[in-house]
């Protein structure tokens, strides 16, 4: 099941393997605070792995239009088939002025929300310090969105779930026994280790990193399992999710990617599984 939008770090192609690191269905709530495109909650509901579900991201630009398109899915289509289509190009500045001049809510905003996702510099969601969405038109020869049939398709395995914009730590905060939450954060660096270790500032450092594996264990100590995705560095596999604080490297796929200057490469990635742990092993 494929999600509408394309997301940095999307998860469509390593659904299946994160599915498996949770070991069965989910029988409490399945949380997932790093929500992106939703592509590994759409998955696992497609396939009745989850039912409950707590939705979020810290981005509540992009939570507005999984709203809409769970409650107005068919006002997200008429309004997306009134965005440019044939001059697409030529007014994509003028569609990023409106998206940028809000309101950030709505069917209208999702539609220019995903029209500017595939009609954009490689479907990339960056903001300037303003808060304005800066990406630069794409470079395809032609704009392709996805078919009504999958907007409605998305809609329906959002029904029943509740969407936030909170950050992981609020979300993490209430998972507890029987639930079941996958965390895809944004990466540790793969080269940059001066950035990593503290020399420059990252929106998500190591104290987030660390932040967020220590709440992942408290989840797991209360009885819940928690999935975690990151790059498959020496530091993420032996400090940030080290095995004797009952970290288990369950997966270690190597995934295609734009690394840099528009190049693409395979690079390591690592899928972390945590608890639950039973009370004896945690004394
Ligand atoms: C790697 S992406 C998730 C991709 C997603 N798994 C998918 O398949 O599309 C990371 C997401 O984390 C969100 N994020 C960044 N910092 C956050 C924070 N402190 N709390 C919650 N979400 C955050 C970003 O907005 C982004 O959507």
């Amino acid at each position: 099941m494929k999600p509408v939008l394309k997301w940095a770090g999307g998860k469509a192609r390593l659904a299946n393997q994160i599915a498996e690191a949770f070991d069965g269905p989910c029988k409490g709530v399945y949380f997932e605070p790093f929500l992106g495109s939703a592509a590994v909650f759409l998955h696992l509901k497609h396939r009745g792995l989850v039912g409950r579900a707590v939705l979020s991201d810290a981005n509540h630009k992009l939570v507005e239009v999984h709203r809409a398109v769970r409650d107005q899915v068919e006002r997200v289509l008429r309004a997306l088939r009134r965005m440019p289509k044939d001059d697409w190009r030529e007014r994509y500045y003028e569609v990023r002025e409106d998206y940028n001049r809000g309101p950030h809510h709505g069917p209208r905003h999702a539609a220019r929300f995903l029209w500017l996702n595939r009609a954009g510099y490689n479907g990339l969601y960056r903001e300037n310090r303003k808060g304005r969405f800066n990406v630069p038109v794409g470079r395809y020869t032609a704009l392709r969105l996805p078919d009504p049939s999958r907007f409605r398709e998305v809609s329906e395995l959002l029904q029943g779930t509740e969407l936030r914009a909170d950050g992981f730590e609020d979300v993490l905060a209430e998972a507890g026994e029987g639930d079941h939450v996958y965390c895809d954060p944004p990466y540790v660096p793969l080269s940059a280790t001066a950035c990593f270790t503290g020399y420059c500032s990252t929106p998500f450092g190591l104290p987030e990193q660390r932040a967020l594996a220590l709440a992942a264990r408290r989840v797991a100590l209360s009885g819940g399992r928690v999935v975690l995705s990151n790059h498959d560095l020496p530091v993420v596999r032996n400090e940030i999710y080290p095995p004797a604080e009952g970290f288990m490297h369950v997966a270690r796929p190597r995934v295609a990617r734009a690394i840099s200057r528009g190049k693409r490469g395979k690079v390591g990635e690592v899928i972390a599984a945590i608890g639950p742990i039973p009370e004896a092993a945690a004394a």
